[in-house]
C-alpha cells in the first residue's frame, strides 16, 4: 500500500492519507511515513478519535516511548500517554493543564520538545480528544528557515556556541514557571543540559538553530550581557519564521493526530487564545531519543 501525502505548501507539515491509525502498520507504511516525516516534519493523520492503546500503538511504531517527566498528567492506565488538557480528573478547568503546549506570547512558546533532557525525544504525537470552537491552533517555524536568514557574521559568531537548557527555571522566561507547578520537587530539581545552539539535523544533515526561547537559560562561556543579545537574535529570527507567509499552523479537528519532529530543524508553540471554559483535551506520547549535534562539529 502506497500512503497519499497532501503537502500544506508551507515550509513545513503534510497530510498523510492512506493510513487506519487505529490498525497495525506494514513496515513497508512505517518506512514510508518516515520518509515523509524527514521530508515534511510534521505530519497530519486525520480520522476517528482512538483508544488510548491505539494510539500508543500507532506511536510506537517510530521509536520506543518514554514516560514524560509531567507524572501528574500522566494517563492512569496508559503510562505512555500524557495529557494535554485543560480540566482535570474531576472536570473542573486547572490553568497549569491549560498553559501545557499553549501559550499568550507566541514569540516566547517556540521550542523543540525535551531540550531540557539528554538526549531529546525523537517525535511527539499529538492526539485531539475534545477541541474548543474557536482557537489554539498549533504553530510551526522552520528552524532551517530561521538559520537561513540569520547574517553571515552571525553564523560565525554563534558557530560553536553551547546553551544551558533546563525546564522552568529559565529566568528570561517567566511564563515556564508555569510548566513546572505540578512537577514533584526531584523532578524540578533535574541537572541541566547543555546543547549546541546550531545544530545539524541527524537524517538531513541541514544546519538550523537549536536554541529555543521556552527552555534555553543561556549561553554558555559567554557574558550574560553578550548571551542576552544572541538569544534575542535567534529568538526573533525564529518568530520571524514561524510567522511568516510560509508558516504553518494547524486548526484541530476532533480525531486530528500530529507528529512533529524534535532532532532540529523545526520548532512549535500553541495558542493560548481559546475560549478557557471549553474543553480541550489531547493525547500525547514522547517518541524515541535522538542526540543533538553541533553543525560545526559535525561538518
Ligand atoms: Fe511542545
Amino acid at each position: 500500500m502506497t500512503i497519499e501525502i497532501h503537502t500544506t505548501g508551507c515550509d513545513v507539515g503534510a497530510e498523510i492519507k492512506g493510513v487506519d491509525l487505529a490498525k497495525p502498520l506494514t513496515a513497508e507504511t512505517v518506512a514510508q511515513i518516515e520518509d515523509a516525516f524527514r521530508a515534511h516534519q510534521v505530519l497530519l493523520f486525520r480520522g476517528p478519535k482512538l483508544e488510548p492503546q491505539a494510539f500508543v500503538d500507532f506511536s510506537v511504531n517510530f521509536g520506543a516511548l518514554r514516560h514524560h517527566i509531567q507524572a501528574a498528567f500522566r494517563h492512569p492506565t496508559v503510562p505512555e500517554i500524557v495529557y494535554n488538557r485543560n480540566v482535570d480528573d474531576d472536570g473542573n478547568f486547572d490553568d497549569a493543564g491549560a498553559s501545557r503546549g499553549v501559550t499568550k506570547n507566541l514569540r516566547e512558546g517556540w521550542h523543540s520538545d525535551s531540550s531540557y533532557e539528554d538526549p531529546p525525544v525523537k517525535a511527539t504525537s499529538v492526539h485531539a480528544l475534545e477541541i474548543p470552537s474557536s482557537g489554539g491552533n498549533t504553530c510551526f517555524a522552520s528552524a532551517y528557515r530561521a538559520y537561513e536568514t540569520l547574517p553571515a557574521a552571525f553564523k560565525e559568531r554563534i558557530k560553536d556556541l553551547k546553551a544551558e537548557f533546563a525546564l522552568g527555571r529559565n529566568k528570561r522566561n517567566e511564563q515556564t514557571k508555569a510548566l513546572t507547578a505540578k512537577l514533584p520537587k526531584d523532578a524540578k530539581d533535574e541537572p541541566t543540559v547543555a546543547h549546541p545552539v546550531v545544530c545539524r539535523h541527524p537524517e538531513t544533515g541541514r544546519p538550523a538553530i537549536f536554541a529555543n526561547p521556552l527552555i534555553t537559560v543561556q549561553i554558555l562561556d559567554v557574558s550574560e550581557a553578550e548571551s542576552d543579545d544572541i538569544l534575542e537574535t535567534l529568538f526573533d529570527h525564529i518568530h520571524a519564521a514561524g510567522t511568516s507567509a510560509e508558516h504553518w499552523e494547524h486548526r484541530w479537528q476532533v480525531g486530528d493526530t500530529l507528529m512533529w519532529d524534535n532532532r532540529g530543524g523545526l520548532m512549535h508553540s500553541g495558542r493560548k487564545d481559546y475560549p478557557l471554559h471549553e474543553r480541550r483535551i489531547m493525547f500525547r506520547c514522547a517518541i524515541g531519543a535522538s542526540p543533538i549535534q553541533a553543525f560545526a562539529v559535525a561538518a
